[in-house]
């Protein structure tokens, strides 16, 4: 058997994005390894304080402050460009072009101001040049159009694109905060870019929202024919007028195809959103997006839109890509040799009885309407230890029956189901209990 072969990652910039990849890289190794049927070496990271203080641990020689020396490295396939800007993030992405290496990028001011020219270098040096984490941080939106949504022509899309807008406009809207303070929060967060005026003028909005009008319709929005607008004039009055109309305020990057005059528009702007719309129930820093498909109709994709984490999701989602390209390796799982680790590393599992299972419960029951009935009922959950929390009894007068509603604190099904036998032997309970489990996250 052939040794597995060995692909070196390289990042540049070990801010909120690298140090986010670096640390899901390490965690994830082994599952990636065997997933890909390749070795991952991470070989080093730059910066360019070499004494800052970092949140993730690092050993010292893997960092250096000489970026070219990562992307020059023969055993360095992958350079992951997680820098920002548009002068050396620039430089180095064409270089490493140049070099044929695969770039996974995150800088969506570079792809937008200079995309033309990066594709150009992929297509003469034969590398490739990724970018999901550009647009809408954790969510897969690039690989969304141009894979599970290829079927279709798009005549709008329309989204909330910049965390940190949506963050500054939830904490005004729900919490009160002042503008400042909840912009000083989302670049405390990791949200806001080096240089905050990109977020709330509306032009980090812009270049995702270029980069999506391209790929959907293969061409660039020039600045000089999009309506660009930021969130700085927006202020509590606003905010509260929408509320009170049933309305959500948001920053929105719009694109509207004609496919039948030929036409296309981009603007991004703060916008009233009718409560209804699912956009005006994505929140803090998550981003929503919606294409209106001619053969899927509209769909929707929300998640986190910023923060290290959610980025590091998608950088990491274009380093495996990449690596299946490079190798010939089946990507996600699919081929015969990650099925077969899957379900070794799936023996070690064990599959908990349904009896175990926790949540909160709904039950309806129907009661004999008379005195000290509800009492029993509640002996029952009590020597189960059912914890109550919410109960509601409707009378039917002349019947002789009530209707009791009510809802637990989170219970095992074992334990539910013992109530539940008692419940039934009662004379009193005149139906079979209608049981609902309440959906909760937590358990
Ligand atoms: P940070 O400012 O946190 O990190 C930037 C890193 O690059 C730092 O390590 C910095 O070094 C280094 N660096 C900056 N300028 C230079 C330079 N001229 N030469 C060499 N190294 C340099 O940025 P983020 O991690 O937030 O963002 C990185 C990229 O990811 C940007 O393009 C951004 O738009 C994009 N992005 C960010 C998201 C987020 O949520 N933060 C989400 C999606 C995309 P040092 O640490 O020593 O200062
Ligand atoms: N500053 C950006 C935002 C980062 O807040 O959306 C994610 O691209």
């Amino acid at each position: 058997m052939t040794a597995p072969r060995t692909i070196g990652i390289g990042i540049l910039g070990f801010g909120t994005v690298g140090q986010g990849v670096w640390k899901h890289l390490h965690e994830k190794q082994a599952d990636l390894e065997s997933r890909l049927g390749v070795r991952l070496d991470l070989r080093k990271a730059s910066v360019r304080d070499l004494k800052k203080k970092r949140a993730v641990r690092i050993a010292a020689a893997k960092l250096t402050k000489n970026p070219q020396e990562i992307v020059d490295d023969p055993k360095v396939h992958v350079v992951c460009e997680l820098i920002g800007g548009t002068a050396k993030a620039r430089e180095l992405t064409l270089r490493a072009l140049r070099l044929g290496k695969v770039v996974v990028s995150a800088n969506k001011a570079l792809l937008c101001e200079h995309g033309p020219e990066i594709f150009r270098a992929v297509r003469q040096h034969g590398g490739q040049f990724l970018f999901e984490a550009s647009v809408a941080g954790g969510i897969p939106i690039i690989k969304a159009i141009r894979e599970g949504l290829v079927a279709n022509r798009f005549e709008l899309i329309v989204g909330i694109l910049n965390g940190t807008c949506n963050h500054i406009l939830t904490r005004m809207g729900e919490d009160g905060l002042s503008f400042a303070d909840a912009l000083k929060e989302a670049q405390l967060l990791g949200y806001a870019e080096a240089d905050p005026t990109l977020d709330v003028d509306g032009i980090d909005a812009f270049h995702k929202a270029s980069i999506l009008a391209w790929l959907a319709h293969g061409k660039w929005a020039p600045a000089s024919r999009t309506l660009v607008e930021g969130i700085r004039k927006i202020g509590p009055a606003d905010i509260d007028f929408a509320r009170r109309f049933g309305l959500a305020l948001k920053h929105l990057a719009v694109i509207r195809r004609d496919f039948k005059a030929g036409w296309m528009t981009v603007g991004v702007y703060p916008s009233l959103v009718p409560s209804r719309d699912i956009l005006a129930r994505v929140s803090g820093v998550n981003n929503g997006i919606t294409l209106r498909g001619d053969v899927v109709g509209a769909t929707t994709l929300t998640g986190r839109g910023a923060g290290g984490d959610a980025t590091a999701s998608a950088v990491i989602g274009d380093i495996v890509d990449a690596i299946a390209a490079l190798t010939g390796a089946i990507p996600q799982a699919l081929s015969p040799e990650a099925l077969a680790a899957r379900e070794r590393n799936g023996r070690a599992i064990r599959m908990a009885s349904i009896d175990e299972i926790v949540s909160p419960f709904y039950l309806r029951l129907s009661l004999l309407d008379k005195a000290g009935v509800s009492e029993g009922v509640y002996r029952i959950f009590s020597k189960h230890k059912v914890s109550i929390a919410r109960v509601i009894q409707y009378e039917h007068p002349n019947q002789g029956r009530g209707t009791v509603t009510l809802s637990t604190y989170p219970v095992s099904e074992r334990r539910m189901s013992a109530v539940l036998t008692e419940l039934r032997r009662l004379k009193t309970v005149l139906e079979e209990p209608v049981v609902l489990r309440i959906f909760s996250p937590e358990s």
